[in-house]
């Protein structure tokens, strides 16, 4: 390749660099989330039926204290998939009234 060919060339990757950089759409701004709007649905849905007073979870997940006093302990339960408890192997079912909670994207 001749200097003037390299150099235009590399003048032509940076361009297209540019303009793909220019023309990325800039990432969503998410809506902050709440108790009320995201978490209490999923809770109420999924864990309420157990963990109330006197149900079969050793401590109710009814209010927003509830479930701060143990969020790291709920990421984890959530995230191994221990609660809500769900005993049909994964990929077994369809069954009616499944208990899983859905994968996040
Ligand atoms: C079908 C009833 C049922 C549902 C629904 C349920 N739980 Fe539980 N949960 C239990 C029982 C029973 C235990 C005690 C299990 C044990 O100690 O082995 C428990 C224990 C826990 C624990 C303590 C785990 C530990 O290691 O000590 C957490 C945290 C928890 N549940 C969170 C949740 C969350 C969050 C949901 C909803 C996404 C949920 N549970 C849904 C019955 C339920």
């Amino acid at each position: 390749m001749t200097p003037l060919l390299s150099r235009l060339s590399s003048a032509s990757v940076l361009l297209a660099a540019a303009v793909a950089f220019a023309t990325v759409p800039p990432a969503p701004k998410l809506p902050p989330v709440t108790w009320a709007k995201d978490i209490a649905p999923i809770i109420n849905q999924s864990c309420a039926e157990c963990h109330h007073p006197g149900g079969p979870g050793p401590f109710p997940l009814l209010t927003y204290a509830d479930a701060r006093r143990r969020a790291r302990q709920i990421a984890q339960v959530t995230g191994s998939r221990f609660m809500p408890p769900w005993l049909p192997e994964p990929g077994s079912g369809p069954f009616v009234h499944a208990r899983r909670l859905p994968r996040s994207p």
